[in-house]
């Protein structure tokens, strides 16, 4: 019997907007267009990854806030253009040294 295969590595963005003064969120620091420029880029990978909509991750003064699942990783403050430094980490398999 073989072993199960590892459940995809899926992007969680935080999509949550907190309103009032004074109360940083990441829909309000950019990440519904984090979204949309992540989607189609990761996508085009073989094999894909999925970017989903995700609820606040507990780190709104980071925003936008992406988790990494099933590792749990974070990347923080991530603003829209940064979506190359994300796409590069998982073509090179999350290594530093590319
Ligand atoms: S609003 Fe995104 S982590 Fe809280």
């Amino acid at each position: 019997m073989e072993p199960p295969e590892p459940p995809p590595l899926t992007l969680l963005v935080c999509v949550n907007r907190r309103f009032g003064r004074d109360r940083p969120s990441c829909a309000a620091r950019g990440s519904e267009k984090l979204l949309k420029v992540l989607e189609p880029k990761l996508a085009a990978l073989d094999p894909p990854l999925r970017v989903l909509p995700a609820p606040c991750q507990g780190r709104c003064s980071r925003g936008p806030v992406v988790r990494v699942m099933p590792t749990g990783s974070l990347f923080l403050d991530v603003h829209p253009s940064h979506s190359s430094v994300i796409l590069n980490h998982f073509i090179t398999g999350g290594r530093d040294d590319n």
